[in-house]
This record gives C-alpha cells, sequence and structure tokens, in this order.
C-alpha cells in the first residue's frame, strides 16, 4: 500500500487534506495516521515512540518459534526498551499462559505501551527505568531492540531523524552501548535454561557476537539475517541444546 492509499484508508475524507500536507512535509505516515499494523494486530503510535519496523516483526517471530521449540508456553519474558510495546504485547497474544514485562527509559512511550496494551486486551506489566535495573524476578527470556545507531552514521534518512525520538534511535560506542550494557548484566536476570533475543544493526553482528561470548563463553550464539539477507538478530540460547 503506498502512504497516500495508506491515509485514505484511515483518515477522516474531511481531515485529508490536512494530513496529505503533512506527508507533503515528509512526516511518516504512521505517526499522521497515528497508528501501524504490527504482527497483525493494531498499535497506537506518536513521535514518543519508534514506529514499528519490518524487522521487529521477523525478530518476535523467530523468537516465538524458539521458544515454542525449547520452551513450556507458561515463560517469563521481559521486554528492554519497549517503546510503543510492539514486542512485548505481541508476545503475550502468543503466548497467553507467559508473564510478560517491558520495560522503557521514558515515561511518554510507557504511556503509549500501556495504552496499545489496554487496546489490544493484553496484560503486561510495564516498568519505568534504566534497562534491567527495574526487573524483579528472574526471567526466562530478555527480548531488546534497543537503539543501535550510532551518532555519526551518515546513512540515517532525514524523514529517521526529524521525527523519531532520538532516545529510541542512538547509541554510543558505535551503535554498541547498549548490548554491552544489557548482555554484561543478563546472567543475573536469567534463569539457568534461557535465552536472549536482540536485533541488531546490520553491520554489528560480529561486535555483538564477540560480547555475547565474553559475557556466555559456554553459550551458543546465533547470528541469523533478516529478509532482505543483512545480519539484523542475535539470538543467545543458554543450556538450551
Ligand atoms: C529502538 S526503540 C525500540 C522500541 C520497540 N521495542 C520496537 O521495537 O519498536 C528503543 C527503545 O528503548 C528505549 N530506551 C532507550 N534507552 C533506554 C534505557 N536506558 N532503558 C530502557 N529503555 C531505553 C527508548 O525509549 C525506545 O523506546
Amino acid at each position: 500500500m503506498t502512504d497516500l492509499e495508506y491515509l485514505k484508508k484511515y483518515v477522516d475524507a474531511n481531515k485529508l487534506d490536512e494530513a496529505i500536507e503533512k506527508l507533503n512535509q515528509n512526516i511518516p505516515v504512521q505517526y499522521i495516521v497515528g497508528n501501524v499494523d504490527f504482527y497483525g494486530l493494531i498499535f497506537k503510535v506518536n513521535s514518543n515512540v519508534l514506529i514499528p519496523r519490518f524487522e521487529t516483526e521477523q525478530l518476535v517471530n523467530k523468537t516465538y518459534n524458539y521458544i515454542l521449540k525449547y520452551f513450556p508456553n507458561n515463560l517469563k519474558i521481559a521486554d528492554i526498551g519497549t517503546g510503543s510495546g510492539c514486542i512485548a504485547i505481541t508476545l503475550k497474544k502468543l503466548l497467553s499462559n507467559s508473564y510478560v514485562e517491558a520495560v522503557d527509559i521514558s515515561s511518554k512511550a510507557l504511556e503509549v505501551a500501556r495504552e496499545n496494551a489496554k487496546d489490544n486486551k493484553c496484560d503486561v506489566t510495564f516498568y519505568l527505568g534504566d534497562l534491567l535495573e527495574p526487573l524483579k524476578n528472574k526471567v526466562d527470556l530478555l527480548i531488546s531492540n534497543p537503539p543501535y545507531i550510532a551518532y555519526d552514521d551518515p546513512d540515517v534518512m532525514d524523514i529517521v531523524k526529524k521525527n523519531e525520538p532520538h532516545l529510541a534511535l542512538f547509541a554510543s560506542n558505535n551503535g554498541l552501548e547498549f548490548y554491552e550494557k544489557i548482555i554484561s548484566k543478563a546472567k543475573d536476570y536469567l534463569n539457568e535454561k534461557s535465552m536472549i533475543s536482540l536485533e541488531i544493526g546490520s553491520n554489528q553482528a560480529l561486535s555483538v557476537k564477540k560480547i555475547a561470548y565474553k559475557y556466555f563463553p559456554a553459550s551458543k550464539v546465533l547470528v541469523e539475517k533478516d529478509m532482505q539477507g543483512k545480519d539484523r538478530f542475535v539470538f543467545i540460547l543458554n543450556n538450551l541444546l
């Protein structure tokens, strides 16, 4: 569907001119309409949250397949950097017997995530705070699509840089900041048989793999590709194989 078709589908006819004007000003169509389809569910979005991406649907799908293979369906899951809540809420929908919690450092993002959980009739526990810090109990799965763009990355599109929250996009240490922070602390928050699922930048696989083996030397670390054939996901399987 083109952006214009998308607008016509969701915007009232009497507000269409105004909406097209915003589109011409290079505002993402999802922010104009105020929602996005993710994994067959509808999520509200505004400028306080990242627009959920296709790659993240794949992160959820691949993680779900690992869960079906290695876990019972009543596992404990924590989504770190939840934004709109798309990962946490979709997993809870897929695994209704699981306990799902989600963390974000942005209270405005959490407002959106809470609304999305309510709209999708979904019970997720949300925490405001820094990465793993708010988690109270050990979990079976840590999942995250953290900010991973280097501050000096010249390839970030203008429409992204000008509209989406920088807190959701950029990370220090060449974009690796959050992988190191999450993985280095993860052991304290994970059950013995457990998994970490991460979305990564396409040029970060080697570095993230290195970080993973530094803190989980005995675990299986797998890199997987997105639909464009780019390295996009890292899975760390602890005592599962
Ligand atoms: C790339 S966005 C991902 C949002 C959503 N999970 C998705 O996949 O569409 C990263 C999220 O991490 C949050 N974040 C940034 N720093 C954080 C921190 N120190 N602790 C928790 N969340 C953080 C941002 O506010 C943002 O919502």
